[in-house]
């Protein structure tokens, strides 16, 4: 099956496929009330710097598509929704417009409908370093994202068998491309062990793509129609992705994607130590229900309940949710501690009031 199909299939099945609740270990996340914030919500910035732009929010639309008529109609709309909320956006990855330049147009149309915006082009590890380049080249991309996707290959019936040389691969990127390089997960999660490898060749921005949300192993069984079920729980949970990273590498950068729907998952990511969250499943889906109108719609909502709960931890902006005190507890404690993190150093981050006002102090080990 050509590719151009299987870029239709994904958006089908991930259209049917979608399932509440997701399965990111959020639930597992508390962040700790405080009943005296003393802080006003017109005194609360949702604005985060990102790969040398201002963003309106610590969130991004991601990537999801490009290529053929149906995904330039998405990335179309998806623009516009960036545009006009000032969210960041990657396209899907760009290896079929590197190959047949005719579907370069259903990419850089993203570009022309948001030219000031951050905008993150997208190819897989296998590439080179020419294709990575010409990719960027294509969006005029403010960063590069360079995703993982082995089980989403190794599910697929015409998917690849032999990953080797991609370290390598990251490695050259990382060393010839201009723009930031960003690895990314496309929904199982990066590992502590494989951040650091990462992190060695000089990888200092990770999306995580945890499990919880869309699952490449389920769509790729329906495409090919078989039963996959029991590898469905593949994968590290988003929470516990971040939380890994976030040890393993202390300076870098973190994403955080995977299951996220709401203002409330978007605080706790970046309370765990993301500098954005990061969507694509759910903004398809309410695009595909309610137009790019009920895409902007929705995006502002979460841009508002994220300012309730800012105003609920007592800080004014995104940076200060990451001294925030929270507990972890269930399944994602137990896997932290079973890998050697302990979770209390992010339920007893200590504080100090300044100015009359509780400012957390940021954990100097952690941050
Ligand atoms: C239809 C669809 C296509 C996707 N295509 C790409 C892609 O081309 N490149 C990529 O890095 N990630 C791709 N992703 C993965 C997402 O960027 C994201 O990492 C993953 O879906 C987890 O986030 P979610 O649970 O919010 O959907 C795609 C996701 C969807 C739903």
């Amino acid at each position: 099956m050509s590719r151009l199909t299987r870029k239709d299939d994904h958006i089908i099945h991930t259209l049917k496929l979608y399932k509440r609740p997701a399965l990111s270990g959020f639930t597992d996340v508390t962040l700790v009330h405080n009943a005296l914030p003393e802080v006003s919500e017109n005194d609360i910035s949702l604005e985060t710097e990102l790969f040398g732009k201002v963003t309106g929010a610590p969130l991004i639309i991601n990537a999801i598509t490009g290529g053929g008529f149906v995904p330039a109609k998405v990335n179309e709309a998806l623009a516009v929704a960036s545009r006009e909320t000032g969210l960041g956006m990657a396209v899907g990855s760009q290896t079929i417009a590197v190959e047949k330049p005719e579907f370069a147009g259903s990419f850089s149309v993203v570009r022309k409908i948001n030219p000031g915006g951050l905008i993150m082009a997208n190819v897989g590890a296998h590439v080179t370093v020419d294709t990575a380049l010409e990719a960027v080249e294509m969006i005029s991309a403010d960063a590069l994202q360079v995703h993982l996707n082995v089980p989403q290959e190794a599910a697929m019936i015409e998917g690849d068998r032999d990953f080797r040389g991609w370290i390598n691969n990251i490695a050259g990127i990382v060393r010839k491309i201009e723009v930031p390089v960003v690895v990314k997960e496309v929904g199982f999660g990066i590992s502590y062990e494989v951040a650091r490898l990462l992190k060695e060749v000089g990888v200092t921005n990770f999306d995580v793509g945890g499990r919880g949300g869309t699952n490449f192993i389920s769509i790729e069984g329906l495409r090919g129609n078989r039963k996959l079920d029991f590898l469905e729980s593949w994968g590290i949970t988003t929470v516990a992705s971040i939380v890994e990273v976030k040890m393993s590498c202390i300076d870098s950068t973190i994403i955080a994607t995977g299951g996220i729907t709401n203002a409330l998952e978007v605080a706790k990511a970046l309370a765990l130590g993301a500098k954005a969250a990061g969507i694509a499943g759910v903004f398809l889906k309410v695009l595909f229900e309610r137009n790019v109108e009920g895409l902007i719609e929705m995006i502002e909502c979460v841009k508002s309940d994220l300012k309730k709960i800012l105003l609920m931890t007592g800080v004014e902006n995104s940076a200060e949710l990451r001294t925030v005190p929270l507990v972890i507890t269930g399944k994602t404690k137990e896997w932290l501690t079973e890998r050697g993190i302990d979770t209390t150093i992010y339920a007893r981050r200590s504080r100090e009031p300044i100015n009359g006002r509780y400012i957390f102090q940021e954990h100097r080990e952690l941050y």
